[in-house]
């Protein structure tokens, strides 16, 4: 474990941090389990960890979940290609992926692709993961450039955009994951940028996640929308 948190560490550029001693509140610590990011009063366990095989939203069908299926148009015999432009801890991606769409996952800070990295590799190592597995990819870096960069043949036909709000969680872990989350990224820099580089490079729809009662991002209005009980999906046409 030790060699595996040098290693990380290393690649990162981050310091190494022994166990028990003082230093920056938030910390990646490496896991038998994984990855987990945790702040340094926490207890084991208790910060963040990307997790999608035991992952009961993954596996029951949820509102969220079927808006987002929904969202990007995937149905009997349709699996659209996905570009998710905002990873994350890529739950929606997995959401996606589980549901036959090949994902690529774009994802800007190094820490969260690290922890993406991880659980990529050990969900392809479990026998029920490897189909899983099999539809996700992973790309760290800044998706306008990502998107910038792409050939004609590689344009996905969906990008999926969840770009950081405000907490609205309303359970005491989805703050907690939120405040953990904002402490490693700040806000995020242009979603408003985000969302015309997306409209550029989808080719059939751009799909905006957003807390139900927020506005919707500054640009064009979106084609329609799908609303859950505190979620929903802007969908942008194009092509
Ligand atoms: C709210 S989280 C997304 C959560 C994700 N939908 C999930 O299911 O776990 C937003 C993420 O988007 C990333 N992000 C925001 N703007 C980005 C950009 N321009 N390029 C790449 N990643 C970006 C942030 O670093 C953050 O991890």
């Amino acid at each position: 474990m030790a060699g595996a948190a040098r290693a990380l560490a290393d690649r990162l550029g981050l310091p190494l941090i022994p166990p028990q001693e003082n230093g920056p509140p938030l910390r990646l610590l490496v896991t038998g389990p994984g990855l987990e990011l945790r702040l340094v009063h926490m207890r084991p366990g208790q910060g963040v960890t990307v997790q999608w095989l035991h992952n009961p939203r993954l596996h029951q069908a949820s509102a969220a979940g079927e808006g987002l299926i929904r969202a990007v148009g995937a149905r009997r015999g349709q699996r659209p290609t996905v570009l998710d432009a905002t990873a994350g801890l890529g739950r929606d991606a997995a959401l996606l992926a589980r549901r036959g769409c090949p994902v690529l996952m774009v994802e800007r800070s190094p820490v969260l692709a690290a922890m993406l990295a991880d659980a990529l590799r050990r969900t392809a190592a479990e026998p029920e993961g490897a189909e899983l597995a099999r539809h996700l990819k992973l790309h760290c870096g800044e998706a306008v450039s990502v998107m910038a960069g792409l050939t004609d043949t590689d344009r996905p036909d969906v990008v999926c955009l969840d770009p950081m709000y405000p907490d609205t969680g309303k359970t005491a872990k989805s703050r907690k994951e939120m405040q953990l989350l904002q402490a490693l990224l700040g806000p995020d820099p242009d979603p408003p940028g985000l969302l015309a580089a997306a409209l550029d490079t989808a080719r059939h729809r751009v799909v905006v996640k957003r807390p139900r009662k927020a506005p919707a991002l500054p640009g064009p209005e979106p084609s329609h929308r799908i609303v859950g009980s505190s979620t929903r999906f802007d969908v942008y046409l194009v092509g």
